[in-house]
């Protein structure tokens, strides 16, 4: 019997193989210009990357965001690929949306990734509107159980929701709910958007329910309303209206910076290499994340997806040699890094 959650997950994919558009191209952390240390009085081979997230120690701040699960061949393949790669180079993976184990039980499995990854940090996903469609504390626990999850993301996508003709479109109550299920759930609880950015209102009724984790998940990257835009076979237009909708990654962060006090922030949306790490983690997030970009070496092997991480890494130590900063303490909200915010 085809499950319609189960489809999705391939027409997702597929939409984004035939069309590039999806990955929005914003180049928002372009407008960002950082100094150069001509004396950077460091050696290169001296860096050190690495940080601290949920306890456990990344060889540097890379998230391989959340992207898909299943019961398909291919999702499996993508999923096992990014938690060997993850694993391989000590790098923190999140799973696409669970909700699909719970109406089509054989997709499980795409979930079971502990033995890929029996070290580095993995990360749930539940659908937070999902809360007034039937979902509960139990569902949640089953999700984290499945993947042994250090933590469990919400995401929230009021956007992609409404412009799908089939969307779970009733947010009201979500906050109290998630921070319900944040207080029983016995890991941590992060919030997400899908490409459409937290505003500093989210944050501020997630911290009053007592959650700490933020994903901003900004516009400039993939768009989820062009990627339901595909789907929908009605003539409306409305995906394509609001493609570009909702608040840059590096703006997310700028109006998150007054709750960095007391939130965790994660950048993720249109980051596309190491240099946009480096200005997310000045401008106050302590992990980054990519979505699009390792898709494609998904598709092809474990080794495909750790040369893309190989490269990112790389990129990201040359820029912190090039600032001066020996390790992620100096460039964390290091703001003085900055010359020019365009
Ligand atoms: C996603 N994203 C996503 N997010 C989420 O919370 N649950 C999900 O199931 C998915 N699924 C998914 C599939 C694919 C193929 C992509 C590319 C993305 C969103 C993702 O985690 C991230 O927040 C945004 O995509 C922004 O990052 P990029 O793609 O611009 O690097």
């Amino acid at each position: 019997m085809t499950d319609p959650t189960n489809e999705r997950k391939i027409e997702h994919i597929r939409a984004i193989e035939r069309d590039p558009e999806t990955d929005r191209h914003g180049h928002w952390f372009d407008r960002i210009l950082l100094t150069n240390r001509a004396l950077p009085e460091l050696a290169l081979d001296e860096i050190d990357p690495s940080t601290d997230f949920l306890g456990k120690r990344l060889s540097f701040p890379l998230l391989v965001s959340s992207m898909t699960g299943g019961d398909h061949e291919l999702v499996r393949t993508i999923n096992t690929n990014l938690a060997i790669a993850a694993e391989r180079c000590q790098v923190a993976m999140a799973v696409g949306s669970q909700r699909v184990m719970f109406t089509h039980p054989a997709a499980e499995a795409s979930f079971a990734l502990r033995e890929h990854a029996p070290s580095t940090v993995l990360i749930g996903n539940v659908g937070g509107v999902q809360l007034n469609y039937g979902f509960d504390l139990d569902q949640c626990r089953r999700a984290v159980d499945i993947l042994a999850a250090d933590a469990l993301y919400f995401h929230l996508n009021p956007l992609q929701e409404a412009v799908q003709p089939e969307g779970d479109t009733d947010f009201r109550g979500i906050a109290d709910r998630i921070g319900e299920v944040g207080r029983q759930l016995g890991v941590p609880v992060l919030l997400k958007e899908v490409g459409a950015g937290l505003s500093a209102a989210d944050i501020a009724l997630g911290l009053s329910q007592g959650i700490q984790y933020f994903d901003l998940a900004g516009s400039g990257g993939t768009s989820w309303s062009r990627i339901e835009h595909h789907r929908r076979h009605d003539g409306s237009d409305i995906g394509l209206r609001f493609q570009d909708w909702g608040l840059p990654t590096p703006l997310a962060l700028q109006q998150a910076a007054p709750f960095l006090d007391r939130a965790t922030l994660i950048a993720s949306g249109g980051l596309r290499d190491g240099i946009d790490m480096v200005k997310s983690v000045i401008l106050g997030a302590s992990l980054c994340g990519m979505a699009a970009p390792l898709l494609q070496p998904a598709m092809e092997s474990a080794e495909a997806v750790v040369a893309v991480i190989e490269r990112l890494r790389r990129e990201f130590i040359t820029a912190m040699f090039l600032l001066g900063t020996p390790d992620m303490s100096a460039l964390f909200r290091n703001r003085a890094l900055i010359v020019q915010e365009r």
